[in-house]
């Protein structure tokens, strides 16, 4: 599975991206905003740091003026997704974009149906936000399982990028789903490696071998 970082921070992105273990990163207006810095600096300062898939959202609600935004972020970079809501227009858009080989993230999806739809409109990405549909007492991680069972039964080729992750158990379930991609904030990266019994052990090793003759 890929592991995307989903931040506008440079540091962070410097940080994890030092691991050798982050295959792209997710941005969105929220995150951008949190930086306060001129968009497109921030998205060349990422792609010159994350050598794989960087997604830019479009805030355009109408798909002409989608396409039109879509295809000046693709052309900062090959590496640039263009991210866009999936609403009617925001599919409309996407199979423009999506014909003239510009690759979407179709985002913000809370549903199978919707997914499904994306995959129809050519779309690279589908985002379904897990975090927010368990904050309203569902269960996320379910429609990442039908997802993952509709895109096989017809053979679609979009990649299920499992988006609004939470903590450490999100990213496992993932996984287990076998979805393509999971992006998470680094504060959930950086706890993928940790665990006290690796901690404990180490300072075992080290106090024992301080018991080695070294002559
Ligand atoms: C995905 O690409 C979104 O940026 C993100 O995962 C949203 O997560 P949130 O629900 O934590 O804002």
């Amino acid at each position: 599975m890929k592991l995307f970082l989903d931040t506008a921070n440079i540091d962070e992105i410097r940080t994890a991206a030092s691991w050798g273990i982050v295959d792209g990163v997710t941005t969105n207006p929220s995150l951008v905003a949190k930086e306060g810095r001129k968009f497109t600096d921030v998205l060349q300062e990422i792609v010159s740091i994350v050598d794989g898939p960087i997604s830019a959202e479009v805030i355009s609600t109408k798909a002409e003026d989608m396409v039109k935004e879509g295809r000046e972020l693709a052309k900062i970079h090959p590496n640039i997704y263009v991210k866009v809501p999936t609403i009617p227009e925001g599919l409309r858009a996407t199979k423009q974009l999506s014909s003239e080989g510009i690759r979407v993230n179709m985002t913000l999806v809370f549903s199978s149906m919707q997914a499904l739809l994306c995959a129809k409109v050519g779309a690279a990405f589908v985002s379904p936000f897990i975090g927010r549909l368990d904050d309203y007492s569902e269960t996320g991680m379910e429609i990442i399982s039908e997802i993952c069972q509709i895109y096989r039964n017809y053979g679609y080729k979009t990649e299920v990028l499992v988006a609004s992750v939470r903590h450490p158990v999100h990213v496992k379930e993932a996984a287990l789903l076998g979805a393509n991609i999971c992006t998470m904030p680094f504060s959930v990266m950086e706890k993928l490696p940790k665990h006290p019994l690796t901690d404990i052990g180490l300072a075992k090793f080290l106090a024992d071998w301080q018991k080695v003759p070294k002559s």
